[in-house]
């Protein structure tokens, strides 16, 4: 049995899909269900007797502590967060509040839980923290990738929260012995993506024949990684990784922006021919405030360590993630429900 925190979300319920597929073993799966969280990512695990979904905050110490002591799982894998550097910039107080409140609050009981095992079981219990490169800042183009000695610089609230947390996970382990695992991993794209980050929304409005809005220059670079990919290093990391360090995921596939969009417009050409060319729909808009130019991963600890490298190359990745979306229009438009609405009018409506 694992506790996975915001496994109704993108990365999250990949991962308890990609789980219970190659482990078999039981799932308890807490989340609030925010705008972000989504039980239709599910669904396929409606009937089965290995996922138990729990709607829940965890900022809810009383609830955390009850689903510990009942479970005694054996790890606790934390995805849970807020996620959209753009709605950090709208509205930080939410980031602070689960990012680092929220991440506290199960770094607390997760000590009680775990001091208080016997000692094999407390020999084998990992706390996994998933985080993200923006924790480094922004790199120059001929600056190294980061790499897990890297100091840390976030620029905006969203990467200053998830700082924190590491900060505070990195503590846990120094000060109490709490048996942690950071990983800090580059962009994760397919399946289940949420479509208010760049490529499902680019795939959304292509498919809509709206503009596909390109934030400054569009030459910001981002390192782009599969998330089976992704869930994969997790595992690795949850398997063999060593209490108290910390790992980068990366995919091996730096892009800018256009490129990434003018990329995903010939698949959609090619898929969707009747609405071609969607290049035509691109928009430069006006840039994110503080937007981070470049982030690269350097994935090589991971690789040595853990034996964990990419399989994906972005191309295929690509392909396969529009396919996903073309072949699940009821999955989007489901999302595309007042919450989403209510977004794209504040984010880009002044744009
Ligand atoms: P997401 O926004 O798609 O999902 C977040 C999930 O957490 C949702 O299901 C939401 O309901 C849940 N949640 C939010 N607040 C909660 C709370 N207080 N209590 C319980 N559940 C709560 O996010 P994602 O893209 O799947 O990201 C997962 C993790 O990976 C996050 O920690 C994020 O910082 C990190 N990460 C993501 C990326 C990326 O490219 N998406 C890259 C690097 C790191
Ligand atoms: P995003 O998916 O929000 O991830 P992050 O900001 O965490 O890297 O954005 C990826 C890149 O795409 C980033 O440089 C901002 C840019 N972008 C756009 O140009 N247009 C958009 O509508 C969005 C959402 C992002």
């Amino acid at each position: 049995m694992i506790l996975v925190t915001g496994g109704a979300g993108f990365i999250g319920a990949n991962f308890v899909l990609d789980w219970i597929a190659t482990e078999g073993a039981p799932v308890v799966n807490l989340d609030k269900l925010t705008y972000a969280g989504n039980l239709e990512n599910l669904a396929s695990l409606k009937d089965d007797a290995r996922h138990c979904f729990v709607k829940g905050d965890i900022n809810d110490r009383t609830l955390i502590a009850q689903l510990l002591s009942t479970h005694q799982p054996r790890a606790i894998v934390h995805f849970a967060a807020e996620s959209h550097v753009d709605r950090s910039i709208s509205g930080p107080g939410e980031f602070v509040q689960t990012n680092v409140v929220g991440t506290f609050s199960l770094l607390e009981e997760a000590r009680a839980y775990w001091s208080a095992l016997a000692a094999p079981a407390k020999a084998q219990f990992r706390f996994l923290h998933v985080s993200t490169d923006e924790v480094y800042g922004s790199l120059g183009p001929d600056d190294p990738a980061f790499s897990e000695t890297t100091p840390y610089a976030p620029n905006s609230p969203y990467a200053a929260s998830k700082a924190a947390s590491d900060h505070l996970v990195r503590a846990y382990h120094h000060t109490y012995g709490v048996p942690t695992i950071t990983t800090n991993c580059s962009n994760n794209y397919g399946p289940l993506q949420f479509p208010e980050k760049l490529i499902p929304l680019m795939i959304f409005n292509a498919l809509h024949g709206k503009p596909l809005p390109v934030y400054g220059d569009g030459l910001n670079v981002r390192d782009w990684l599969y998330v089976g990919d992704h869930c994969a290093g997790i595992r690795a990391a949850l398997r063999r990784g060593r209490p108290g360090e910390t790992y980068n995921i990366g995919g091996n596939s730096e892009k800018n922006n256009l490129d990434v969009v003018n990329t995903l417009c010939a698949v959609m050409d090619e898929l969707r021919p009747d609405t071609a060319p969607h290049a035509k729909l691109i928009q430069f808009v006006t840039d994110r405030p503080g937007h981070d130019r470049r982030y690269a991963i350097d994935a090589e600890k991971i690789r040595w360590e853990l034996g964990w490298a990419p399989a994906e190359n972005f191309a295929a990745g690509l392909r396969k993630t529009v396919r996903w979306y073309l072949d699940h229009p009821q999955w989007t438009e489901n999302i595309n429900s007042g919450a989403y609405r209510a977004w794209l009018d504040l984010n880009y409506g002044s744009r």
